[in-house]
């Protein structure tokens, strides 16, 4: 049977201000990497659409660079159509800079010249062009009321899966080894877990995402 295809994002975008600043965050990207390790390791295909990170590639992973959101959305819609499943990890900065200096901008102009605007919502897009038998997770990293949160996202950009994740704090989350979820599906099935590992956590996620039914097809991952 043809492999299943697995397409993961990780790590951050940076939205270019001048030549020398950019708008980003904190994500390190390991918990997309190590959804990419678990899926390799369990025998699918990979792709993983990577924002800038300091983590070595994946053995056995096919890694697209990108760097800002626009190019994060041009990499992950050309591989959709061939994907199975999409774990979307990354953290994907919600504002860029309506447009980009040539020259690095003064200190007293930086405050009149910096104007922005929100980047492209990369999981909605995908969410509404999403193909019967298709596996769409998303992550929501969120402060408070998270549940709540989570369950908004997964309606409003059509997922199968959110991954509700607790940030914020500093031993899990962004930049740690470690990440505090729980995962609830579609169907209103909710998994709490114990703060745990990326790497564990990547493992425990896919073996669930395989037990599932698909909400479209009644076939299962093998
Ligand atoms: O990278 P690490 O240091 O290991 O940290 C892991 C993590 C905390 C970044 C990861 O576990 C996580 O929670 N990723 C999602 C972070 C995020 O941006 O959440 P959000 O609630 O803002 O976004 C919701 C979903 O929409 C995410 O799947 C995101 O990839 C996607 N999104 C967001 C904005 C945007 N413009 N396009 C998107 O596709």
């Amino acid at each position: 049977m043809r492999k299943l295809h697995f397409l993961v994002t990780a790590g951050p975008t940076r939205e270019p201000i001048d030549p020398v600043r950019f708008l980003s965050n904190r994500s390190s990207g390991k918990m997309g990497y190590a959804l990419a390790r678990a899926a390799v390791a369990a025998g699918y295909r990979v792709t993983l659409v990577s924002g800038p990170v300091h983590l070595s590639p994946p053995l056995g992973v096919r890694v697209l660079r990108v760097e800002t959101a626009d190019q994060m959305r041009d990499a992950v819609l050309k591989e959709t159509k061939k994907s199975n499943v999409i774990l979307m990890a990354a953290a994907v900065a919600d504002y860029q800079p309506v447009s980009r200096a040539r020259q690095k901008l003064k200190k007293g102009a930086f405050h009149r010249a910096l104007k922005l605007k929100k980047t492209v919502d990369i999981l909605l897009e995908i969410g509404r062009r999403k193909k019967p038998g298709q596996v769409l997770v998303g992550f929501a990293a969120e402060t408070s009321r998270l549940l709540e949160h989570a369950r908004k996202k997964l309606e409003a950009k059509n997922l199968d899966f959110v991954v509700a994740n607790r940030v914020g704090r500093k031993d899990s989350g962004f930049e740690s080894d470690y990440n505090h979820v729980t995962l609830i599906a579609r169907d209103g099935r909710a998994w709490s877990m114990p703060r745990m590992r990326k790497d564990r956590l990547a493992t425990r996620l896919l073996d669930i995402f395989r037990s599932s039914p698909e909400r479209d097809s009644s076939r299962s991952l093998p």
